[in-house]
């Protein structure tokens, strides 16, 4: 390459200029392309250069890979409920394709002109749905919903793309640093929702007083978390919440473990499988208060205790002593925490204070809805999340193999943060990959196949517009129907109605059709008879 020579890289993204490589890059109009490239140099030479560009101009990475060998799809893509890390899909080029970071201001697509292979795996962390993997959503959602029905519970839905300032709070949570957030082209910045509560909180506050309390909604949405990949924890996940807006007393809690506990009965799964660690907020409260430590500090002090088993117990010392806890506090703090009955916690605390009437209520409620032996008081459960004021539970499976499996709690004070009224709160959210993990670990993953209650076949082409009326007639009658749309022999049909699982075979015949008639065959029984159009049910 002549030191003059300028040429072109094309990104999905950016379209790059090289004038001189080492000095000018621009970016071009988008009727140009790679055909503009001087012929001797090589593609690989391109991509090891744009990668090298890339990196230097801190640009995001290219989501391609100019290397044709890369370029392979040869990979195969993961099961969506696949949740171990072995199963993320490999990335495309040396660089991490999916890893994303933080994007800039955006440009127009370049048209690209040149065909190319896509990498047809999904973002890294992210998931197709296959029809295998659909249905088996599919059921789990059913599930979902059939439960907040049997409770009375309403469904709402929020936009995925909130603005960011719902999610950006002062304690220094995970899921802040987690957050999938940009500027949009009108430069607003947003973010991709984490999790589905401050939307909930900020819909109650737009609806101010036109709607009546107590709240019960519920809601199933995509949440993203740039989360490092665990078994069960993914960059995107579904979750289903159960929140119930305006009840302060504890019953609210009491009402939606249960909610939980008829789910994972509906699944087959029992007490010996899950159970929930349960204590309350105002447990750490209390000791803080002792310590006459400030209430603003109550949020911080349960983000570091959330991470108590993450990480070292002398690093969580440091952490609590950084913000202003004294060594006695913490000290209390970590005796407190390692309490597991109800009784020597009163015994602590003594039985004047909210914290140990709140966990009482709970369990005698847990007594007369009937699942005491799915619930256990833990006082190390305080939960990552800033805005819990009280009771909090999480759902764990008992030999310990995977990550929470739902989790929740009073937040009483999250509306009012957000500017509105000071109204009680509380709710869950339960995500779809850990439990998935839970029902194929006792073997309860459930039959499903694609199931269709008729094929309908013309015998030769001419009546493929009368198929289409046997279809139509069917479907107007609420039957499922899956239609032959090309003239294949009777084999094929065969294989392909046992594939879908279909009930009925019909058959549309020249000299039926005549008689204004069609040949059935019930696929189970091998019955076949012909009957009239008119009759067919
Ligand atoms: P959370 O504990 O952050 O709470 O998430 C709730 C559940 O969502 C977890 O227990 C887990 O099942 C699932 N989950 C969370 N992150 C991931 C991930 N990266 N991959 C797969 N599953 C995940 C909340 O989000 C609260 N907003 C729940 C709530 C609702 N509290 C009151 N109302």
């Amino acid at each position: 390459m002549s030191a003059n020579a300028s040429f072109l890289i094309h990104h999905p993204r950016l379209i790059l200029y090289f004038n001189k490589p080492s000095t000018s890059i621009l970016h071009l109009r988008q009727n140009l392309s790679l055909r503009h490239l001087p012929q001797s140099l090589n593609p690989s030479i391109y991509s090891s250069f744009s990668v090298a560009l890339f990196r230097s101009c801190r640009f995001s990475r290219p989501s391609f890979s100019l290397n044709p060998r890369k370029l392979s799809s040869s990979s195969s893509s993961s099961s969506s409920y696949s949740t171990t890390a072995s199963a993320e899909p490999p990335s495309l080029s040396s660089n991490d394709n999916g890893g994303g970071g933080r994007s800039g201001a955006l440009s127009s697509p370049p048209v690209i002109e040149v065909p190319q292979k896509i990498d047809v795996n999904p973002p890294k962390g992210t998931r197709d749905f296959p029809p295998e993997d659909m249905r088996l959503r599919s059921w789990l959602f059913q599930n979902f919903r059939e439960v907040s029905r049997l409770f009375g519970f309403e469904e709402v839905d929020f936009p995925v793309l909130e603005s960011e300032a719902l999610f950006v709070r002062k304690a220094g949570e995970e899921i802040r640093d987690q957050l999938y957030n940009f500027k949009d082209r009108g430069n607003r910045r947003v973010a991709l929702r984490p999790e589905l509560t401050p939307s909930l909180a900020r819909l109650v506050i737009q609806k101010g007083k036109s709607v009546s309390l107590p709240l019960k909604w519920f809601a199933i949405g995509q949440c993203w978390r740039y989360e490092r990949m665990t078994r069960g924890r993914r960059r995107e996940h579904y979750q289903w919440n159960m929140d119930i807006i305006g009840v302060p007393e504890v019953t609210a809690e009491a009402e939606l473990i249960s909610s939980i506990v008829t789910f994972f009965k509906r699944l087959g799964i029992t007490a010996s499988d899950v159970g929930f660690k349960v204590s309350s907020r105002k447990v750490l409260q209390e000791v803080l208060r002792c310590y006459s430590i400030p209430e603003n500090m109550f949020g911080k002090v349960c983000i570091i205790i959330d991470k108590i088993e993450k990480i070292p117990i002398e690093e969580i010392k440091g952490e609590l002593v950084s913000v202003g806890i004294s060594e006695a506090a913490i000290e209390e703090l970590l005796q407190v925490l390692s309490v597991k009955s109800l009784d020597k916690l009163e015994e602590i605390l003594g039985d004047a204070g909210d914290a140990v009437k709140d966990l009482k209520q709970l369990f005698s409620l847990a007594e007369k809805f009937g699942y005491s032996d799915w619930i256990q008081f833990d006082a190390s459960v305080v939960r990552g999340l800033a805005y819990y004021t009280g009771i909090v539970f999480e759902g764990f499976d008992r030999e310990g193999k995977l990550r929470a499996i739902c989790g929740g709690g009073r937040y009483d004070q999250l509306l009012s943060t957000f500017g509105g009224d000071d109204i009680p709160a509380c709710g869950f959210g339960f995500g779809d990959a850990v439990i998935v993990e839970l029902i194929k670990e006792k073997g309860l993953l459930p039959e499903l196949s694609h199931e269709v209650e008729n094929i309908v076949c013309p015998l030769d082409k001419e009546l493929q517009g009368a198929a289409a009326t046997v279809a139509t007639i069917l479907r107007q009658k609420g039957q499922s129907v899956d239609l032959v749309l090309e003239n294949k022999p009777l084999k094929w049909v065969f294989k392909r109605a046992a594939r879908i699982n279909a009930g009925r075979l019909i058959l549309v015949g020249n000299s039926e059709w005549q008689k204004g008639m069609v040949g059935v065959k019930i696929l189970s029984t091998g019955e076949q008879y012909e009957i009239k159009l008119d009759e067919l049910e």
